[in-house]
């Protein structure tokens, strides 16, 4: 069945998304003639629009949203935005959204179309008014240099043109090893080679190829793609457009959630200037290469992270994990070979192709080269976003760029909420890279920082990863979608009926969801939860029975 709305919602229209037109469809009849049009029942649609939180019922008719995400929590600003919104608007018209990039000042909220944080809260009528934008974060490369943050190298419509220019008659071949000779190792997490990537879709024979940009960070703490997307968005869009030339591809989508309103507009502004130049569209700078694409606004799941799941997403199916192999290099958008790629895994192409593959692979430890944003939130004396050097040992960061933290941490989670929670002294000795991490057994994922402070219950946000899981969980696999249930519910006796949880349940619980769920959702909040179930077990000692 999905494998027929897949080529069905390609058949129709490859270009513009169904998901666009069902996440904008005002009504039944309009959800009927999309159904008509696209030869699926009604019900097709209506199961996808239940799976997406911005779609469901009296979610858009808030005025505002106050953010729930970790950092946000950890930093205890949240009772009171949402008090002051609730006086502001009225309960009622107050609704919830999954971190919303402002980790670094936290007090985040939304309203109508933009992001506030920090003192914004006490600007509310200004903000009303539409006489109030907030500061801008700290942003700075410490990096040996800088592939992402700074501008003389590649930031203008020009640099754009000229760089296009060169690789377009430089031979695919060449481009694609000098690529794979940076070291280049994907950035949403999984730390795949970005050149083999691009060699596999390149390798396979078919009439259509799609380009995909992972825009979805959902990962709440990370803050870095919707900085390279609002600031550096040239440098995403030729990687996307390159890479589309390499594989021999015509089509890409950018798949940018719902609550990066700015990162949209900006992106859309973008796109349609290098239409304007001609640097997208047909033979562009006169060669027979044609190249389009178009933003897809995410509507409120983590899920749609997951590579597989944002294919099912854009293809307008409910945005539900599908098992791999095949790989969407091999069958992935429309059942077409596809590279689904990080925000700033395509960002940094650009810089490596201005400046050649040495300069990448050189920074780093030979296995992770080149070099990484970090995502510092509230609780350090710096927050902001920095490039560092890959390898980057971790006290440098904590004390030299974050400036230490500003209250006492008793461990920090590094990657979002399926990364694992490190002690502050473990993470001092830890190098910033996949290995360093991996072997601690801890991952780097997208590298964001979320402080625990010591006065922050390890119960309490045992909790939260559980009820953040229950409520992102795909459903396809139930590990995932009960055991996350099981697991807040566990937690929610102990703490407000004071029954106490059996040790050797949690432990099955969590040996379950690691081995028998089908990604990393469900099989990776077990890290996690374990993580402080061992580092903080002085906290659980008295909630635990057998
Ligand atoms: C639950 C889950 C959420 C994910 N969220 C993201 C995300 O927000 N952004 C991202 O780039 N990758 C995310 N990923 C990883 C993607 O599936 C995929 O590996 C990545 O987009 C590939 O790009 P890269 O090779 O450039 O890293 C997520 C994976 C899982 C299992
Ligand atoms: S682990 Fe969770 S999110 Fe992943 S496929 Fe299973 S139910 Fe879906």
């Amino acid at each position: 069945m999905s494998r027929n709305i897949s080529l069905l919602s390609g058949k129709k229209d490859d270009k513009n998304s169904l998901f666009g037109k069902i996440a904008s469809s005002p009504n039944q009849e309009s959800d009927n003639k999309i159904a008509r049009d696209y030869n699926l029942g009604v019900s097709t649609i209506h199961s996808t629009k239940s799976f997406y939180d911005f779609l469901g019922d009296g979610f858009k008719s808030k005025k505002a949203y106050v953010c729930t995400g970790s950092a946000c929590l950890c930093r205890g600003t949240q009772d009171l935005v949402s008090k002051k919104l609730d006086e502001k608007f009225g309960t009622d018209n107050v609704g919830e959204m999954v971190c919303l990039g402002r980790c670094y000042e936290n007090s985040a909220f939304h309203y109508e179309g933009k992001n506030y944080s920090g003192e914004d809260i006490n600007k509310l009528d200004k903000i009303i008014k539409g006489t109030h934008t907030g500061p801008k974060y700290t942003m700075k490369s410490y990096a040996d240099t800088s592939f992402l943050v700074e501008n003389e190298v590649f930031s203008t419509y020009k640099d754009f043109k000229d760089l296009l220019k060169k690789c377009l008659s430089d031979d695919k071949h060449n481009l694609i090893d000098s690529l794979k000779e940076s070291g280049l190792r994907g950035r949403g997490g999984a730390g795949f080679p970005t050149g083999m990537k691009w060699e596999f879709c390149q390798a396979q024979e078919a009439n259509k190829k799609y380009v995909v940009c992972n825009a979805d960070e959902g990962d709440p703490g990370a803050f870095s793609d919707r900085y390279l997307l609002e600031e550096q968005t040239l440098k995403v869009l030729f990687g996307m457009v390159i890479c589309g030339y390499l594989i021999g591809s015509n089509q890409g989508f950018l798949y940018i959630r719902g609550e990066y309103p700015e990162s949209i507009n900006i992106t859309n502004q973008a796109l349609n200037k290098l239409r304007d130049l001609g640097l997208l569209g047909k033979s562009i700078l006169g060669t027979n290469f044609d190249f389009d694409m178009n933003v897809v606004e995410g509507q409120g799941a983590y899920i749609c992270g997951e590579e597989t799941a944002l294919i099912a997403s854009i293809e307008g199916r409910r945005a539900e994990v599908d098992v791999r192999p095949p790989f969407p290099t091999v069958e992935g958008l429309y059942k077409k070979p596809t590279v689904v790629n990080n925000v700033e895994s395509l960002a940094a192409v650009a810089t490596i192709f201005k400046l050649g593959n040495d300069s990448f692979k050189n920074i780093g430890n030979g296995k992770s080269t080149g070099t990484k944003l970090v995502s510092l939130d509230g609780h350090f004396n710096n927050p902001g976003l920095y490039e560092v050097n890959m390898a980057a040992p971790m006290d440098y960061i904590i004390d030299d760029i974050g400036g230490g933290f500003n209250e006492d941490i008793k461990a920090v989670q590094v990657g979002g909420p399926l990364g694992g929670i490190v002690p502050v002294e473990i993470l001092r000795n830890l190098t910033l890279d996949f290995e360093s991490f991996d072997n601690g057994g801890f991952l780097l994922g997208h590298a964001s920082f979320v402080c625990i402070p010591k006065s922050f219950s390890a119960i309490e946000y045992a909790k939260h990863l559980f009820a953040f899981t229950a409520h992102e969980s795909c459903g396809k696999c139930f590990p995932c979608r009960l055991g996350s249930i099981r697991g807040k519910e566990m937690l929610e006796s102990a703490i407000y009926n004071n029954a106490k949880f059996s040790k050797e349940l949690m432990h099955d619980l969590l040996e379950t969801m690691e081995s028998g769920s089908l990604c990393a959702l469900g099989g990776g909040l077990p890290l996690p939860i374990k993580n402080l179930l061992e580092h903080c077990a002085e906290e659980f000692k008295p909630l635990m029975g057998k």
